[in-house]
């Protein structure tokens, strides 16, 4: 959550702090500001709203400086308004801050700095006073010293007066990475933000801090002794991202699915032959499955897929519940954590506890060298590529797709454990099928629905687990309201809010289970429901429009049967006219708790 760049070098800072933000702006759309260095003098440019709203008035300034700091903000204290945007200054106008995370004792600090007439409702307004109140040393030592009074998380780009030209920078929790190249060096939260002259990154551990100078970069530890730091080679090309014709991010990376699943099974496919090629433990006592959002329902889907398959018992739980519920872990169990970002604060603090407790964990994320990604014991990659809509659908489709090759790791049955890894390796040309199929009687569907006020989504199994997501992709980015239930359970209250013409959509693929499903999609017939039902089946029976798709192995699914899910809440947002790709108060990574 927040995004953060800064650049020193030899051209213009403002273009590439503008194209960076809008790069980032996935992180978070609230409120965006600009701190421009000439000569120590600050100049701030802030915003509530978009980067967008930074433009013109950025351009009209046509700053000739070569140093400066940026920032897109998700708001956590604070609303999103000009005077809480960053970057923030210091009294003397010394400092000047962008922050990513949260000051957690942001109050006691508040308090502690009683004379300073603060001027937001930030946690992060704290730093610079902080920074100023060292007085005249080392800026590196006013660094070291104000980390250590700060509880929490944090990126931060930081200029002093002091030093005009020179980038500070400092991390603790967030992420933050360097760039070289030759026209300077630069500071993002993201790689995507870097352009085409940045050949060397380096990222920040916690603690650590940063010195850029236009041509040189220099490192230090929490206590603020030099140390050496290897950089990795960056290529521009491969960080580029383009929704080529596509309207949105979101449709486009629809289309990308069959692509995600051939890269990230790939991996576990050699010459036909399936290996993780990892140190799994043997036989675990149980399996957890921990994520949050879009990510949590995969977990919800492995939970089905390994307890049939491999018979293990597993348990889901949201990140968030899981690091407060004193988690009865330990370690002969595995701990699995699912995240696409790796960065997600509350996924983050359970892989600690999990870690903590000796279980073994296990990291399948989309982001190498994220924090998820570095501090799980094992990685089992998602290889979905960049994704840039908030609402995901590739990184969920290939978390789907490693969640079921740990099921087949699993597996002891050589019947069962042939026919799985069949079905696996035919899954990019099923899924390419079902979207090559489904996308007109989607939009037909979307049609009939967009205009009404709530929608149910119902399921039993697997496809339980399907419409939670399905369910979700419809209410986030079309503000439609919607709430997924299992079949059997809706009429244990919900039920009371069918009407005459309520939006049910049925998820009817479970192939054992679809007497139960049919008979409950009956009882919401019956109380004047209108119902539109995915399914393997040609048809049913008095529904208001029914989307055939393919039958595959039952335990791969929900692969299939997602994907019209997706598109018929594109098609709803895109009637409703809603903004797909950043839908409101969203972020796609999100680093708070
Ligand atoms: C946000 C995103 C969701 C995502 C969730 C977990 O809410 O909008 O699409 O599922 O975070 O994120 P993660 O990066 O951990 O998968």
């Amino acid at each position: 959550m927040c995004g953060i760049v800064g650049y020193t070098g030899d051209k213009r800072a403002a273009p590439f702090l503008l194209g960076g933000l809008e790069k980032l702006e996935y992180r978070g759309y609230d409120s965006a500001g600009v701190a421009l260095s000439e000569e120590g003098n600050f100049q701030l440019l802030r915003r509530a709203g978009r980067v967008t709203q930074l433009k013109t008035p950025l351009e009209k300034l046509n700053s000739a400086a070569v140093t400066g700091i940026a920032h897109t903000r998700w708001a956590t204290h604070g609303p999103p308004t000009e005077e809480n945007a960053h970057p923030h200054l210091s009294e003397k106008k010394q400092w000047v801050v962008v922050h990513n995370g949260i000051i957690e004792n942001a109050e006691e600090l508040r308090r502690e700095l009683a004379d300073v007439k603060f001027k937001s409702e930030t946690d992060t307004e704290v730093i610079p006073h902080l920074l100023e109140k060292q007085g005249e040393i080392n800026p590196v030592e006013a660094l070291v010293n104000t980390q250590k009074r700060l509880e929490g998380a944090w990126a931060l780009g930081i200029l002093c007066a002091a030093m005009p030209d020179t980038l500070f920078c400092a991390c603790k929790g967030s992420p933050l990475l360097v760039g070289v190249g030759a026209g300077g060096t630069y500071l993002a939260s993201d790689y995507a933000a870097f352009d085409e002259d940045v050949t060397t990154t380096y990222r920040l551990c916690d603690g650590e801090i940063g010195v850029l100078t236009k041509n040189t970069v220099c490192f230090y530890n929490c206590d603020g002794d030099i140390i050496d730091k290897s950089g990795e080679k960056f290529s521009w090309k491969e960080q580029r991202i383009d929704k080529g014709d596509y309207e949105h991010f979101m449709r486009s990376e629809i289309d990308q699915q069959p692509l995600a699943l051939r890269q990230t099974l790939a991996q576990f496919f050699t010459d036909g032959a399936f290996s993780l090629s990892c140190e799994l433990p043997e036989k675990p006592r149980k399996i957890w499955l921990i994520a949050c959002g879009s990510a949590y329902h995969a977990c919800v889907t492995g939970k089905y897929v390994i307890e049939e398959l491999a018979k293990i018992p597993c348990e889901t739980a949201v990140a968030s519940e899981f690091r407060y519920c004193y988690p009865l872990i330990g370690d002969s169990d595995l701990a699995v954590f699912v995240s696409q970002s790796g960065e997600t604060a509350d996924t983050l603090a359970a892989v600690r506890e999990a870690n903590a407790n000796g279980a073994v964990s296990v990291g399948i994320v989309n982001v190498p060298g994220s924090a998820i990604a570095r501090e799980c014991r094992i990685i089992l990659p998602t290889k979905a590529g960049t994704e840039v809509a908030v609402a995901t659908t590739k990184a969920y489709c290939a978390q789907l797709a490693v969640l079921y090759s740990l099921a087949l790791h699993y597996v002891t049955d050589s019947k069962q454990k042939n026919a799985f890894q069949q079905a696996l390796r035919r899954l990019p040309e099923d899924v390419q099928q079902v979207l090559d199929t489904t996308e007109k009687p989607a939009m037909d569907m979307a049609r009939e629905i967009y205009e009404a006020e709530h929608a149910y989504f119902i399921g039993r199994n697997l496809d339980f687990s399907t419409v939670l997501e399905g369910s979700l992709k419809l209410k986030e980015i079309s503000y439609l309201h919607s709430e997924a239930y299992p079949a059997g359970e809706l009429k244990h209250g919900t039920i009371s809010l069918v009407e005459e013409g309520t939006p049910v959509i049925a998820l009817a693929c479970c192939e054992r289970l679809l007497p139960k499903t049919l008979a409950n999609i009956r009882e919401v017939m019956a109380r004047g429901a209108a119902v539109f039902a995915v399914t393997t089946l040609d048809d049913i029976e008095d529904a208001r429009g029914v989307i055939t798709i393919r039958k595959t192995h039952p335990l791969v699914m929900p692969s299939l049967a997602v994907v019209p899910l997706q598109l018929l809440s594109y098609h709803v947002a895109r009637l409703r006219g809603c903004d797909i790709d950043k839908p409101r108060n969203l972020a796609k990574s999100v680093t708070v708790e």
